[in-house]
């Protein structure tokens, strides 16, 4: 079996081949029929002609539809009025199905593809996003397990918010309750007394009540968590991993971003290293750039896509007021009314794509800010063990994938990014 690139990179001139695929575009004039094939690789022109097939064959390859499925046997040949350069001329067909008519036409828009969803999956811009997807989620993992981390799992059930409560998903667990995970960070800290470095790719789960372009209900997180590291070296390691991964897409996804209209010139200028500015300096900079924030004011979607216009670069938040972020930050030492955090926001308004930071990893600091959040210390009885035996400094990240896809990608809505989004509005399909 040949697939369509191999046919498209020339090699195969001249010589029979026999591929599988679907059916994308088809016209027929009586003796002549073109079938526009695409399999997983590309798309090709196939022609049939009456004269030089079996009746029976010509006719169901006449009558085809739509994402009929086949298989054809021909000769490729040079076509220099066909966009890709090649043509193959069939000589045999076997049809596994012909289709009734497909019921994506005419209507595009948003809410009927994302009802058809498990149909809209197959077209070409959802296919080119499909490979970056893929290709950002193995760089990801490339990276890191070259940079000598291990990677990890952790429960998606848990019984603890990371996050804070008012995103939880409540779920029973026989006679008790139980949340989807909001974040692995928790277990990846207990897994860096074993491995030092770790990493992890799993769902995570926000039962906020949003309806912007960046959030999702279910999404994937991309956490790490490294021992004996603080807020600046997490930061670094990240925008390593950042300019890895973009420039893995700029080398191995052109096609696919040319079938997306994605101008990738912004992408290009994703170089680390990234700006870092405080918090109080952002507030700042965005009062003189006309912004209506002030100090204690959290960043919302708005607020950081009229940020990021002011970058062309990812820019890394830091320090924010301790009482804007959860429990576990690091107070700095030197300022403790700021943590050791950061956000990455990326550019083209975009926004937050990374939180992370320097952990608590002192007990008595640790319980303090228990205290002052009102935390029920029997909920997170592990969490605090951990600073009981051999504690050390350590620092973390979570990376949202599916914000990462759609900032790549260049993409309308972070649903567009996910080939099933789950919204406060929608599980099926
Ligand atoms: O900033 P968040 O809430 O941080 C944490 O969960 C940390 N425990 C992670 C860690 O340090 N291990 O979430 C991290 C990232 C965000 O920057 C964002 O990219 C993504 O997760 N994210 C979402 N993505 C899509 N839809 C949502 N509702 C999201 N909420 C967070």
């Amino acid at each position: 079996m040949n697939s369509i690139a191999e046919i498209l990179t020339g090699n195969l001139l001249n010589q029979p081949v026999k591929i599988h695929g679907w059916v994308y575009r088809t016209r027929s004039s009586g003796k002549i029929t073109f079938i526009v094939l695409r399999d997983s690789t590309g798309i090709i022109q196939c022609t049939a002609k009456q004269d030089e097939l079996n009746g029976e064959i010509y006719d169901k390859l006449k009558n085809l539809t739509i994402e009929s499925s086949l298989e054809l046997t021909g000769i490729v040949y040079k076509d220099e009025r066909s966009s890709s350069g090649y043509e193959i001329k069939v000589t045999d067909a076997k049809i596994y199905q012909r289709n009734d008519s497909f019921p994506i036409t005419k209507d595009k828009s948003e809410e009927f593809l994302l009802d058809i969803r498990h149909l809209w999956v197959r077209s070409q811009e959802f296919t080119a996003m499909l490979k970056i997807r893929s290709n950002i989620f193995h760089a990801f993992s490339d990276f890191f397990y070259n940079e000598g981390f291990y990677e990890v799992q952790g429960p998606m059930m848990v019984s603890t918010a990371t996050e804070g409560g008012s995103t939880l998903f409540k779920v029973p667990f026989f006679d008790q309750e139980a949340f989807l995970t909001q974040s692995s960070q928790f277990y990846l800290e207990t897994m860096i007394f074993s491995l030092e470095k770790v990493f992890t790719i799993a769902p995570s789960f926000r039962a906020e009540k949003s309806r912007t372009r960046r959030h999702l209900t279910e999404y994937w997180h991309a956490e790490g968590e490294v021992a004996w590291i603080g807020n600046e070296e997490m930061m670094s390691i990240e925008e390593r991993m950042i300019d890895y991964i973009v420039q893995r897409c700029l080398d191995e996804n052109q096609k696919e971003f040319a079938i997306l209209k994605r101008d990738t010139a912004p992408l290009k200028l994703v170089k680390s290293p990234f700006p870092r500015m405080k918090y109080k300096d952002l507030i700042k900079n965005a009062q003189d750039w006309g912004m209506n924030l002030k100090y204690m004011d959290d960043l919302g979607a708005d607020e950081e896509r009229e940020i990021t216009k002011h970058f062309d670069k990812p820019l890394f938040v830091t320090h924010y007021p301790i009482e804007l972020k959860a429990f576990y930050h690091r107070p700095d030492p030197d300022n403790p009314s700021e943590i050791l955090c950061h956000d990455l926001l990326a550019p083209e308004g975009c926004g937050e794509i990374i939180g992370g930071g320097e952990r608590i990893w002192e007990l008595p600091v640790l319980q303090e800010r228990m205290k002052a959040m009102n935390l029920d210390p029997s909920a997170y009885s592990w969490y605090v063990d951990l600073r009981k035996y051999g504690s050390v400094p350590h620092s973390g990240f979570g990376l949202g994938m599916d914000r990462l896809v759609w900032w790549i990608c260049g993409l309308e809505s972070i649903r567009d990014a996910i080939p099933f989004p789950r919204t406060m509005r929608r599980i099926t399909p």
